[in-house]
């Protein structure tokens, strides 16, 4: 077993206490676990209010050394990646560590032989197929920085995103298959790249065989360029502080931002995270259902899974299609041993009924986990006693796209469960709560902001082309601490539970969405004078989206004009963005500044509208009352 792999509660305490005491002799010992090229000169050098860390300064590596190459000598025929398609039907694929190290090597050489060098952005666009993680592998073996954009978002978005880093190459697939749907990838791609001027060549992968047009010169079908590929590539040496990967995610204001992640402390952070949460054991089944688009895929799919040796399970499909049993047909059909999901699923699976699950053989399940979200008590119990028939420790992980990896969770099977509760702050992280005024708020039994006193190896560097606006987000709130935009409760055992954000984000099935957002999207529609967007609970989704909309008094019919709202929402951002309801309001509760107060838009969708609190520093305190009366019940 890895030494570094923590095996008792005592192990745990000994552990946390060197990583405080000796943090950068803590992580350096971790670090020398993997391959290097050169070792680092300094383990770690910071300053938060500058907002500049950087971790094995001097180091020089690939990660892909460490993903692929090193697996060759012990496990090249092992599976490394399990595929299992959308449709049950179809058969799924496997690739073992040495086919998915000439896939990677032969992909890097297509991406070289369209010009790509090391520091180029290159934009990822496409499903849930191998080829996705051949793509952020191939990239980071030549030292070009990836760029994934989740492939439910709307052609502006990918427009934007791609616009945002300059990326020079897009690649993507004819289409992709989700449930009983198919998408046109191609050609939202392709509406996308009618104003991206940076992007000069697409490579496309066929998956689901469609007519899609192909731009002479500028688009290229990936099975074409591969069968010219060599399977010989050097990786590139990187630096430990080169950038990896951008991941954009949504803030309180503004676009989404991209945040940066680098290659050192990335990796050793991913690593270490991977094999202590999951307590993984070699030759597991490990199989996380996030999308590759998503931070979770990128750590927890692909980079710490592979950095650990395990068979990494890619599922291309929905939970609840062709039947709501999708899931467990999948833990049964591979033996899976660990699956980490979002409470989302879980709780929309509950609501199918528990026969779908007893109808299939899971004691392949040693360990669960969940990610994303708070955890209802309900849906942790469901999961406990349906899923892990009560004897699969559940890992309730928090963390962000900032911090790159798991940081609050318990570790499985060796830190104490409390449902609802992620717990402890692994080795090496140091959570902190504050008041509202920063203020710190020392011992046990408090409620306060989450933040973070110390750097970890894997918090984000920067946000991609403005290292302003990411100093101002994570490190201006309270000075010397990364905000995280969470409230948090420390028990009376000095135990941690994430309440939800305290800032204009909101968190709808797991997916992180800023209400200026939706809102500027919404502000696009001609008949829309002006919304506000806020969160209520919803049973499924753990927040629904609810907005309040001022319309042009001659915009007609209501329940039209509701339907063309969400369109326009789902064609700007996308269909995880689109509106749960939409109230048409003749104003909005504003200050005499003209701030919209939200806190009284939130307690009317939450329907908690016996106390709204003191509306008398409103302009006009009536409108209070006429939206109230026009609340839609949920
Ligand atoms: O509000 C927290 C919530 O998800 C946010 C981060 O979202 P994102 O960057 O998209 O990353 C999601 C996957 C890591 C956090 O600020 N969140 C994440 N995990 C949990 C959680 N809330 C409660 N409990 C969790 N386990």
């Amino acid at each position: 077993m890895n030494k570094f792999r923590i095996g008792s509660m005592e192990d745990y305490e000994k552990a946390y206490k060197s990583s405080i005491d000796d943090p950068e002799g803590f992580w350096s010992a971790i670090a020398k676990n993997f391959l290097w090229d050169k070792e680092w000169d300094k383990v770690l050098e910071w300053d938060f209010d500058k907002f500049d860390v950087k971790w094995f300064k001097g180091g020089k590596l690939n990660i892909t050394a460490n993903c692929l190459d090193r697996n060759l000598k012990d496990r090249a025929e092992q599976i490394a990646i399990q595929w299992e398609p959308n449709d049950p039907v179809q058969v799924g694929r496997t690739l073992t560590y040495r086919q998915l190290f000439i896939e990677v090597c032969k992909f890097s050489n297509v991406l070289k032989s369209l010009g790509v060098t090391k520091g180029d952005r290159i934009c990822i666009y496409m499903p849930m197929v191998p080829e996705l993680a051949i793509s952020l592998l191939a990239c980071a073996r030549i030292g070009a920085i990836h760029s994934v954009v989740f492939a439910g978002f709307s052609s502006n978005s990918l427009r934007d995103r791609i616009n945002d880093s300059e990326c020079s190459v897009l690649l993507t697939s004819d289409g992709s298959f989700r449930g009983d749907k198919k998408i046109d990838l191609k050609s939202i791609a392709d509406e996308a790249l009618e104003e991206c001027p940076t992007i000069r060549n697409t490579v496309v992968f066929k998956r689901t065989g469609d007519h899609v047009t192909m731009q002479s010169g500028r688009d290229h079908w990936w099975h074409e360029l591969m069968q010219a590929a060599d399977s010989k590539c050097d990786y590139e040496i990187m630096d430990a502080e080169d950038m990896l990967f951008i991941l954009y995610t949504s803030g309180s204001t503004g676009k989404p931002k991209g945040v940066v992640h680098t290659t050192g402390g990335y990796m050793v952070f991913s690593w270490y995270t991977f094999l202590n949460v999951f307590q993984y054991n070699e030759r597991e089944m490990y199989w996380c259902t996030a999308d590759i688009g998503w931070i979770t895929g990128h750590s927890y799919i692909v980079y710490g899974p592979l950095l650990a040796g395990a068979t990494t399970l890619m599922f291309e499909g929905v939970p609840t299609w062709p039947t709501p049993e999708r899931f467990w047909q999948v833990v049964e059909k591979y033996k899976v041993n660990i699956f980490y999901t979002a409470p989302t699923a879980i709780r929309a699976l509950e609501a199918y009924g528990v026969d779908h699950v007893k109808k299939y053989k899971m004691d392949s399940l040693r360990v669960l986990g969940t990610v994303g979200e708070p955890i209802n008590k309900e849906a942790w119990d469901w999961y406990n006693v349906h899923v892990g028939k009560e004897r699969c420790p559940i890992v309730d992980t928090w963390w962000q796209t900032e911090t790159g990896g798991i940081m609050i969770s318990p570790l499985a099977g060796i830190t104490p469960l409390k449902p609802g509760y992620a717990t402890l702050p692994l080795p090496g992280i140091r959570p902190v709560l504050v008041d509202n005024d920063g203020k710190l708020l020392e011992g046990n039994n408090v409620d306060g902001i989450l933040c973070f006193d110390f750097p970890w190896p894997g918090i984000l560097r920067t946000t991609f082309g403005d290292h302003e606006r990411c100093r101002n987000t994570y490190f201006s709130t309270y000075k010397n601490l990364y905000f995280t935009g969470d409230g948090c409760k420390r028990d009376e055992d000095g135990f941690y539970r994430i309440s939800g954000r305290v800032d204009d984000v909101i968190n709808v099935s797991g997916h992180r969405l800023g209400t200026a957002e939706i809102e500027n999207a919404i502000n696009e529609h001609p008949m829309v004078v002006e919304s506000a967007v806020v969160g209520y609970q919803h049973p499924i989704k753990g927040q629904g989206i609810y907005a309040y909309v001022i319309c042009d008094s001659k915009h007609g019919n209501d329940e039209s004009l509701i339907s063309e709202i969400k369109a326009v929402v789902n064609r700007i951002i996308g269909p995880i963005a689109k509106p749960d309801i939409i109230q048409i309001v003749p104003g909005l509760p504003k200050t005499r500044s003209g701030k919209i107060m939200r806190r009284i838009l939130r307690k009317i969708a939450g329907n908690e509208t016996d106390n709204l609190g003191d509306t008398s520093t409103l302009l006009d305190p009536s409108i209070v009352e006429t939206i109230k009366a026009g609340a839609i019940n949920k």
